[in-house]
């Protein structure tokens, strides 16, 4: 047996291990706000203890004591395992259960160094997007995995595994919840305080699912997004080229803005505050070039828009100094949004201007009361400066990191005589009516095999099947479909696997079905030497409630409500998913949304062609009914498309009231 099989077994290590330090060269989280009391303090040394072996305590209560004053958590260093943790060949990981060695891969795949933003601290992306608490969950969760069987269920709460519990084969392997609260517990320091005492997490949307496959999980929906807006803008136009891109955002997701600007042909301007996210995607050649020099960088962006070339451009500094810049040089700028985490705007997610990045770090920890002011200060003037531009021409699209709903916290200037947001969200007006409506969303798959010569196979069957489907598809569609099968067949020149052997294909329910089915017919012939792993996003048609995001395209009142959500979860579980996962929080914050998710592996057997199709079908046509039923005309025509297709679906229709007869009422 090879030692990573031995260690994963292992579990929590019954001899003490040595003391360990963090790795100085990578990413750390921030140092977290320090929100317990004394006793709460002793209550969460307790609850970590719980993990080990009275034995072990003497020790390893002061070490979490100081860790805890240190970091405001209790990660548990010491039990950082010593081999490296990323994607492998499904058999390289012990198992009795082929579906429960997919999901070790993929959650291994999550805490990779290449991939996760601070990965000692188990934060994939996000800020605080969490795949599990401290490192006693991850070994303990590896362990059950490594020996669960088919006939058994692990439950996570929040990263803590409760346990395997006997179920059957066609039961989800893992059960996963984060961050669930009582409504009324949903405030940011109640996230702070829970998350410190150990008993919750913020999974994100793909960290706590075990999902994520780096920026490229996003490059597709960002292109998606900057295409469809440069055509918005321009309807001569058939892509960005020509165009200038104004956003921010080096991280987990935003960092995949400069890749998507140019492969839709554009000229794309990033600010990132964070020098090491700047050099990390740099290095990794997802953005072209870096400046510290506001005005080179401008004129640098301005030749390469006249010249019609694809270039990303990074700023290493704040959006606002960029965007006060360009205000005063009177550039036009074509498009604009922003993707600081503004999800997190008090623990690390929007920075101030005006101050060093490690002073602002510092000001966060010691006087979170000043840097919370100057958070909102800086909010203001992004504001000014964006209203400035869009006067001129700008078109400005919040890209549902709560830019709008913080800008409006802070009392700027963002809302219009009615109480509504000046700007629209990027759902609102691209992704809502022209994806999500029609069923069109972030499909993804993971080669089991780790073989990148599998995800070559995997590309070409997927693009075919496209192009089949493309033959008979409504004009309503055509469009779409055209822009995913241009994706699917360049996705490989364009060099986007990080970790794992991942791709992500926006398709809709009768794309992600034909492709999956035809996934599992070549494992069963050979085609594809092992399983393959399918996923999305938990940014999709029927997984995420989140009135200013997923849902904010849906205008009957309902988008408030989260049952699309909680229902879609169900629905997948005992419709054949390998696992399942709901989380609070992800994306716009800890309250703001309620999203899920599943993975599925694919084995070539006739029960994964079974449970694939039952549960697809539904993972789309669940979200499309409901948006059918908020009166959205593109969801309208989608599900009587698919009751047309599958007669055993039966949908209940919405019968549109007249405005002059709804108008002309009295109240
Ligand atoms: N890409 C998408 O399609 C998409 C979709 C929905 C929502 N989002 C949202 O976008 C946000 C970003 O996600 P992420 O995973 O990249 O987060 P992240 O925290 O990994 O990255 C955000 C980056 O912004 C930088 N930053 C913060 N303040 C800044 C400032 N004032 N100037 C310049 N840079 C600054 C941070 O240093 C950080 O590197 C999140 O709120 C996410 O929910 C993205």
């Amino acid at each position: 047996m090879t030692n990573l099989k031995k260690n994963i077994l292992e579990g929590i290590p019954s001899k003490l291990p040595p003391k360990k330090k963090r790795n100085p060269k990578i990413s750390h989280s921030p140092k977290r706000k320090d929100i317990l009391n004394k006793e709460e303090k002793k209550l969460a040394i307790r609850n970590a203890l719980r993990y080990f072996p009275k034995s072990m305590h003497s020790v390893l209560a002061p070490e979490f004591a100081e860790e805890l004053k240190t970091y405001s958590r209790i990660y548990m260093y010491r039990f950082m395992p010593e081999y490296e943790i990323k994607a492998r060949h499904l058999e390289d990981f012990p198992h009795k259960s082929k579906q429960a060695a997919a999901i070790q891969l993929m959650l291994s795949n999550n805490l990779d160094h290449a991939i996760a933003q601070h990965p000692e601290e188990l934060i994939t992306y996000g800020g605080n997007g969490a795949v599990f608490q401290n490192w006693a969950q991850y070994l303990l969760c590896m362990q059950y995995l490594a020996k669960m069987t088919d006939e058994q269920t692990l439950v996570l709460y929040s990263g803590h595994p409760m346990g395997l519990f006997p179920s059957h084969k066609d039961a989800p392997r893992v059960v996963v919840t984060n961050g669930m609260m009582i409504p009324n517990y949903s405030k940011p320091d109640d996230w702070e305080k829970f998350n410190a005492l150990g008993v919750t997490q913020y999974g994100q949307m793909t960290a706590g699912s075990f999902m994520y496959i780096g920026s490229q999980g996003i490059v597709h929906g960002t292109t998606i997004t900057v295409l469809n807006a440069a055509r918005k803008i321009d309807a001569k136009a058939e892509d960005l080229s020509g165009k200038i891109f104004v956003t921010s955002g080096l991280g987990g997701m935003s960092g995949a803005q400069p890749k998507a600007g140019v492969i839709a042909k554009g000229v794309c301007i990033v600010a990132e505050v964070n020098p090491q996210a700047t050099y990390k995607r740099h290095e990794q050649g997802w953005v072209d070039e870096v400046y510290t020099d506001l005005d080179k960088l401008l004129d640098r962006a301005i030749a390469a828009r006249e010249n019609k070339e694809a270039v990303s451009i990074a700023y290493n500094g704040n959006i606002v100094e960029i965007w006060e810049r360009i205000v005063e040089r009177e550039i036009h700028i074509e498009i604009g949004s922003d993707q600081t985490s503004l999800h997190n705007p008090w623990a690390g997610g929007y920075y101030p201007i005006g101050m060093s990045y490690e002073n602002a770090n510092e000001m966060m920890y010691n006087n979170p009361e000043e840097f919370k002011k100057e958070v909102q200060k800086t909010l203001v003037r992004h504001t000014n400066a964006i209203n400035t531009l869009t006067k001129r021409g700008m078109y400005f699209f919040d890209y549902g990191n709560a830019f709008l709903l913080e800008a409006s916290r802070a009392c700027a200037d963002i809302l219009k005589d009615n109480g509504d947001f000046k700007y629209p969200s990027y759902v609102q007006d691209i992704m809502g009516p022209m994806c999500f409506d029609y069923g069109f969303g972030p499909f993804r798959w993971v080669c089991a095999s780790n073989d990148p010569k599998d995800l070559a196979t995997t590309d070409r069957i997927a693009a075919e099947v496209l192009e089949e489907i493309m033959q008979s598809s409504p004009d309503e569609i055509k469009l779409q479909m055209s822009d995913n099968i241009n994706w699917i067949k360049a996705a490989r020149l364009n060099k986007m696997v990080v970790g794992s052997q991942a791709r992500i294909l926006y398709a809709d329910a009768e794309g992600r079905m034909k492709i999956a089915e035809a996934f599992n017919n070549a494992i069963a012939s050979s085609e594809l030497s092992a399983p393959v792993v399918l996923g999305r996003d938990h940014h999709d048609v029927s997984g995420t409630d989140s009135p200013y995001r997923e849902t904010s395209n849906i205008y009957d009142g309902s988008q408030f409500t989260a049952d699309m959500a909680i229902q879609n979860v169900i629905g997948d579980s005992f419709r054949g998913a390998t696992w399942v996962s709901i989380h609070n929080g992800g994306g716009v914050g800890w309250g703001e949304v309620i999203n899920g998710g599943f993975g599925m592996l694919l084995d070539g057997s006739a029960d994964a062609d079974r449970r694939l199709k039952s549960m697809l079908f539904w993972d789309v046509n669940n979200g499309i009914s409901r948006r059918n039923w908020a009166r959205n005309k593109e969801a309208n025509f989608a599900i009587k498309r698919a009751m047309e297709m599958n007669p055993e679906l039966k949908v209940t229709m919405p019968n549109i009231a007249d405005d002059d007869l709804i108008n002309s009422l009295e109240f």
